[in-house]
């Protein structure tokens, strides 16, 4: 994998599909989209409590709300912020990745305000482990996360480690994670039975998550790999320091990834239909369903 810098000759989909960061270098010249000063002074005023239950800053779009914040006289400007920088973002992931855009499900925006280098977090929360991301409250049966960051940090770089794209980590890996039992699972009466009885609840106002049994891997997967010591100690790594005001995008179900240090980072997400991408047997979820040999995302 490779961080690849943009340009009128990069086909952006087959980079991202492949399991690269699709680079833009910083103003002036490379910037991806500019972000206004104002926005970013907003920005690096905002405080986040390191105890916080939350991991980060989040802004949804949907409801044009912010959670995640301590210091509540601050949310109307972090907000306002916030609902810039997505803007901005998903305009300029339209402009660059049409096809996407067609069909794409808009996510929610984060706000990273916290140093990373020594941050005190639970094992399957930490952001310095490698990990593929999963999203547990937002299934997504078998389309992509994808994720464009930007460093509005005024001096700091981003420093991300990252290894193998999903084709790789799948076929050296995913059998040892339990791949098998999950699609053992899928298709079964057992499984039919409750996924049925959870979609009924669901339907009656019970806030339960009705995930595929790709999804159910991938949230496990995600575990996996964190508390994987062997993995995190030999798997191959890649280092990238992103300088203040670059963006980059990546599919992080697609790419492992970690970050080492760095604070004041933005990033908006979308959900990247499978049928939309240049080529769909790249899914992470069209690989697994290869090698288990079923359907996994219905
Ligand atoms: C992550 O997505 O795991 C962390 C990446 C970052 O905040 O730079
Ligand atoms: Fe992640």
């Amino acid at each position: 994998m490779e961080l690849v810098p943009a340009g009128p000759d990069v086909d952006n989909r087959a980079v991202l599909e492949h399991g690269n960061i699709l680079y833009f270098p910083p103003a002036p010249g490379g910037a991806g989209f500019p972000i206004p000063s104002a926005v970013l002074d907003a920005l690096t005023g905002t405080t986040q409590d390191a105890r916080a239950i939350h991991k980060n800053i989040a802004y949804k779009p949907n409801k044009d709300a912010v959670s995640g914040l301590v210091d509540k006289s601050q949310t109307v400007a972090t907000r306002d912020a916030m609902r810039d920088y997505s803007g901005r973002a998903l305009k300029f992931l339209a402009t660059i990745l049409p096809e996407y855009a067609a069909m794409w499900k808009v996510d929610y925006a984060s706000f990273r305000s916290i140093e990373e280098r020594g941050r005190q977090l639970p094992l399957t929360k930490r952001n310095d482990l490698l990990h593929v991301d999963a999203f547990p409250t937002r299934p997504v049966f078998g389309d992509l996360i994808l994720r464009c960051f930007t460093n509005v940090s005024p001096s700091q770089k981003r420093e991300w480690l990252t290894s193998d794209p999903f084709p790789l980590l799948a076929e050296r890996e995913a059998r040892n994670a339990g791949l098998e039992g999950y699609a053992a699972k899928s298709g079964s009466a057992v499984e039919s039975a409750r996924r049925a009885a959870w979609r009924a609840l669901h339907a009656a106002g019970v806030p339960l998550v009705d995930r595929s049994p790709y999804d159910s891997f991938m949230l496990h997967f995600h575990d996996w790999m964190k508390a994987n010591a062997d993995y995190q100690k030999n798997c191959p790594k890649y280092r990238f320091d992103l300088p203040p005001g670059s963006t980059w995008l990546v599919f992080t179900d697609v790419v492992p990834h970690a970050v080492l240090g760095g604070r004041l980072a933005m990033e908006q997400t979308v959900i990247v239909s499978r049928k939309s991408m240049k080529d769909p047997s790249l899914a992470p979820a069209s690989i697994l369903e290869r090698m288990a040999g079923r359907n996994l995302t219905s």
